[in-house]
């Protein structure tokens, strides 16, 4: 057992370095009185919410242009360094509290959800050394508790992650038929491969976009479902029973004036007429999971939407929810999706982020902990869905190390669960989905 006492933090230190995209972000050290430490690497969005905590910078043209984040760091060591120290907590719950009330702002924006969120999980990290246990297991204790996520995994990267190339911005595969985690990476790879092979032979290999899928050089959106569905067919799986489509619409980003734009197809959609188009899209193609299918100031359409769909598919709600119980609670409420998107960023402290995975989890909703498309090599979001047994971990794309290292570490606490003599539970076997009949 740990002495409680020694989880008292000694010292709190944080430094620039670079996310997949080169921009600047904040790395953290926290030290405790222990001699245990840990180390936290903030990730950013492109297309992020208008709800989501803020994330500071400093916003000088001549600095990273406007990207340093110098004047959160230097909220860490000193005001954030300084209050912490001198409080004496020694648990995650109350330094999160203390963090939030020194901040004292709705959304973080006197220190930076960056800062916050920085000091957050490397307190997380060293609470794990010093119990020499793993993140998952400091995280949640109990081993029955511990599910590998089924993975989301991003094969074309559109929207804010492509410069706007394609309207939508993810078109993601679930292997809903993969028995466990190396068959669904096994899986995934041959449909990344033939994805990549198709674009070859076609002439429209472009690269990648931000978050490792291929970068979509398509003339409409309804044209990547026909190459999805045709990398899956010669991968040798069946579109709808080995491997589904999953879509992350990110639909705030082209939504202006009550129309959404698709930009690609020139066209101005009321919801009642996007929703249309979503649903020829769900009757023609196997889409068994849809995020942000509509602005996140839409919800007439959200829970329009829900009513007819709900039963059947995923729908789940990131700009929508960004993360906050509140905003939760009400979408919970009004019926507004029956799934959430869980990121760390978006609502700042380790401890709001698992009260809001509780509360998903509570009202019988999937969370589905997710990256962000600039990201790091901490590996935090990958204890942090097992731990929780979200079920699902969506991490972009099966290329580039910042996705990865995610998707490697899950191999690593799968190997670790298994050396401690349990038998690691895959989500597919242990978790109804709302695509399971
Ligand atoms: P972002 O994209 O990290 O750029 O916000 C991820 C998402 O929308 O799910
Ligand atoms: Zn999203």
């Amino acid at each position: 057992m740990v002495d409680e006492a020694s989880l008292k933090v000694k010292s709190i230190d944080a430094y620039t370095v670079f996310d997949s995209r080169g921009y600047p972000t904040i790395e953290c050290i926290c030290e405790l009185d222990n001699g245990a430490s840990g180390k936290s690497i903030v990730p950013s969005g492109a297309s992020t919410g208008t709800f989501e905590a803020l994330e500071l910078r400093d916003g000088d043209p001549q600095l990273f242009g406007g990207k340093s984040v110098h004047l959160a760091i230097n909220h860490i060591k000193t005001s954030i360094q300084t209050a912490v120290l001198k409080s004496g907590v020694n648990n995650q719950e109350r330094l999160d509290q203390l963090l939030i009330d020194l901040d004292g702002t709705a959304n973080k924006s006197r220190f930076g959800a960056n800062a916050i969120l920085a000091v957050s999980m490397a307190y997380a990290h060293a609470v794990a050394q010093s119990k020499n246990l793993p993140l998952f297991e400091s995280l949640n204790p109990d081993p029955s508790a511990h599910i590998i996520p089924l993975p989301e995994i991003q094969i074309f990267g559109g929207g804010a992650h492509s410069a706007g190339r394609i309207d939508l911005q993810d078109f993601m595969v679930i292997c809903t038929g993969a028995e466990n985690l190396m068959q669904c990476y096994q899986m995934t790879f041959d449909v990344y491969q033939a994805a990549g092979q198709l674009m070859k032979e076609r002439g429209q290999m472009a690269g990648l976009a931000d978050e490792g899928g291929y970068w979509p050089t398509f003339d409409s959106n309804t044209e990547v479902f026909v190459i999805l569905e045709e990398s899956i067919l010669r991968a040798g799986y069946i579109p709808g029973k080995d491997i589904s489509i999953s879509l992350d619409i990110a639909a705030t980003e082209f939504y202006t004036d009550g129309k959404y734009h698709l930009k690609l197809e020139d066209r101005y959609l009321s919801a009642t007429q996007f929703a249309q188009v979503l649903d020829d899209w769900i009757n023609k193609y196997a889409v068994c999971s849809i995020e942000d299918p509509f602005s996140e100031v839409d919800h007439i359409a959200w829970s329009t939407f829900t009513e007819k769909w709900g039963d059947k598919l995923q729908l789940i709600g990131d700009d929508l929810f960004v993360t906050n119980q509140r905003l939760l609670q009400q979408g919970i409420k009004q019926k507004l999706a029956n799934s959430i998107l869980i990121k760390l960023n978006q609502i700042g402290t380790v401890t709001e982020t698992l009260q809001c995975i509780h509360l998903a989890q509570e009202a019988g909703w999937r969370p589905v902990i997710s990256a962000r498309s600039g990201e790091t090599e901490d590996t935090f979001i990958s204890h942090l869905a097992v731990a929780t047994g979200a079920g699902q971990l969506k991490v972009g794309s099966f290329a580039r190390s910042e996705r990865m290292v995610k998707w490697n570490e899950l191999l690593r606490i799968q190997r670790k669960i298994s050396q401690s003599g349990q038998n690691p539970s895959f989500a597919v076997q242990t978790i109804r989905f709302p695509w399971d009949i």
